[in-house]
């Protein structure tokens, strides 16, 4: 081997015709070789690009014994002169000088040995499918997603603040947390009238992973004035959807003296440059996507960045449901917890546009959310989206501290627990709002994949806890 610097196959494309002519070095793991007994086509990728670059051997220089262990799934290092493609499909290959082999993956065994898999047979294969070119694509686009999320806030002024992950505190009153404890479960000590004792637990008493970040960001909005959270959230909830993992990513702004209104804005403008930020950088991922899965993935995200969403409130998007004169299979009325298939008829079929629902029945919403005056509805905000449904879910925060606690005592939630949250109220309470982004159905929806579990590395869902 000669004493060249490793350039990634990324750089190599992005500098095709300046290369061109020069020698270089690549590593990768072999996608393909194919060829006859005068010279052998290889395809290698390193994970940087959608593309391959072709690495072509000459059997008169290299014997078919030295080539056998080339093949998909290998790992190898090579040397060679960067020319022009003679073939189609390629604009250069190198023409291969020197050859090293990292490792070898027996065909026999290895599990990505053939093209074309399910998704469903690569979920089973999550350790080795951010090897595939699909998973490759998704996981360049969520990065470059997360970069879009620091970037967008950090230019807004918005601090990223941290809150964590283990709590005592349930911001959605759904009950449904896992909960962390280091007592002895096949020993739990006990009360007097039965029930578990924590005082001796870690905390000093019962503690769970978070399911959002929002109360703990509150703090640090009506502090820094705008913040945003971005890490993970778990929820205990036995949904075994394509749209709901027990461990997700969640964006989280929160700022003081914003109004629904302002909230609104945030979002719209938030979503749109999330998707632009992808088209823009993850191009030839997005195209490879849209080429495979979804014909329609690049037309869809134009259109939701070119277009304003429509703003409603559920009292009038619960009108046109029964208006529409469509069976669903849970009935609409005035006070239901919108399903999906409502979300979908409302943004695929009514408007065909992204749209924000407001102002919902305070009944089916958390507690912390703004009354409004008509004392039946919270300033609630919905982001709904095409194939996605709820993407966004937010509110205008109540900062009324009497009103704060009558809703806490109406939904009996435990006050011991909130004493800390209440003090931002009792002290310099300001008018704020906050919205939840859920990362995943955002990467849902700019890659076009169909189910949740193929947009995280390793996706924990009911049953599912492998790695
Ligand atoms: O609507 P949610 O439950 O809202 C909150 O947690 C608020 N505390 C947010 C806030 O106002 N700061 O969740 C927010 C978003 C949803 O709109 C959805 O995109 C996503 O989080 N989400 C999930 N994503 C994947 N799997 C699940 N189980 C999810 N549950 C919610
Ligand atoms: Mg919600």
């Amino acid at each position: 081997m000669k004493d060249i610097k490793r350039i990634t196959v990324k750089q190599l494309f992005a500098d095709c015709e300046g290369l061109t002519g020069s020698v270089v070095d690549v590593k990768g793991w072999v996608r393909t070789r194919r060829g006859n007994k005068h010279v052998q086509f290889v395809a290698l990728n390193d994970g940087t690009s959608i593309k391959s670059i072709q690495i072509v051997f000459d059997l008169s220089r290299f014997s078919e014994e030295e080539l056998k262990p080339i093949t998909t799934g290998a790992s190898i290092h090579v040397q060679g002169l960067l020319v022009a493609s003679q073939g189609k499909g390629q604009s250069v290959e190198i023409q291969a000088d020197e050859l090293q082999i990292y490792g070898t993956a027996d065909p026999a065994d290895y599990p990505l040995q053939k093209k074309g898999h399910t998704l469903e047979f690569l979920r089973e294969k999550a350790h080795l499918r951010p090897r595939t070119n699909t998973f490759g694509a998704v996981l360049r686009i969520r990065h470059a997603l997360a970069f879009a999320i620091h970037n967008f806030f950090n230019d807004k002024g918005f601090y990223y603040f941290h809150t964590p992950l283990i709590t005592a505190s349930d911001c959605e009153g759904a009950g449904a947390m896992f909960q962390v404890t280091t007592l002895p479960l096949s020993d739990l000590p006990r009360t007097e009238d039965g029930a578990v004792d924590y005082s001796g637990d870690f905390y000093g008493k019962q503690a769970s992973l978070t399911v959002s970040g929002q109360l703990e960001g509150e703090l640090g909005a009506t502090a820094l004035g705008a913040i945003y959270t971005f890490g993970p959230t778990f929820r205990a909830e036995n949904s075994n959807t394509p749209r709901h993992l027990s461990e997700f990513w969640m964006i989280e702004p929160e700022m003081a003296f914003y109004e629904i209104q302002d909230n609104m804005d945030l979002a719209e403008e938030f979503i749109k440059y999330c998707i632009n930020y992808a088209l823009e950088h993850c191009a030839d991922d997005i195209q490879f996507l849209n080429d495979m899965f979804d014909k329609e993935l690049i037309e869809r995200l134009r259109f939701v960045t070119h277009n304003d969403f429509v703003r409603l409130s559920y009292t009038e998007g619960i009108k046109i449901l029964e208006q529409s004169g469509r069976k669903f299979e849970f009935p609409v009325y005035w006070g239901v917890d919108l399903a999906s298939e409502h979300e979908r008829y409302l943004v695929e079929e009514h408007f065909k546009k992204p749209v924000i629902l407001t102002d919902y029945p305070k009944e089916i919403k958390a507690f912390y959310m703004k009354l409004n005056d008509d004392g039946k509805t919270v300033r609630a905000m919905d982001v709904l989206f095409p194939k996605i449904g709820e993407i966004i879910g937010g509110s205008e925060r109540e900062e009324n501290y009497d009103k704060l606690m009558g809703r806490i005592a109406e939904m009996n939630i435990p006050m011991k627990d909130m004493w800390w949250y209440l003090d931002t109220r009792r002290f310099g309470t300001v008018p704020h709002s906050g919205f939840g982004l859920g990362f995943e159905r955002l990467i849902l929806f700019v890659t076009g994949m169909q189910n949740i579990r193929d947009v995280i590395p390793f996706p924990r869902y009911p049953g599912n806890c492998e790695f």
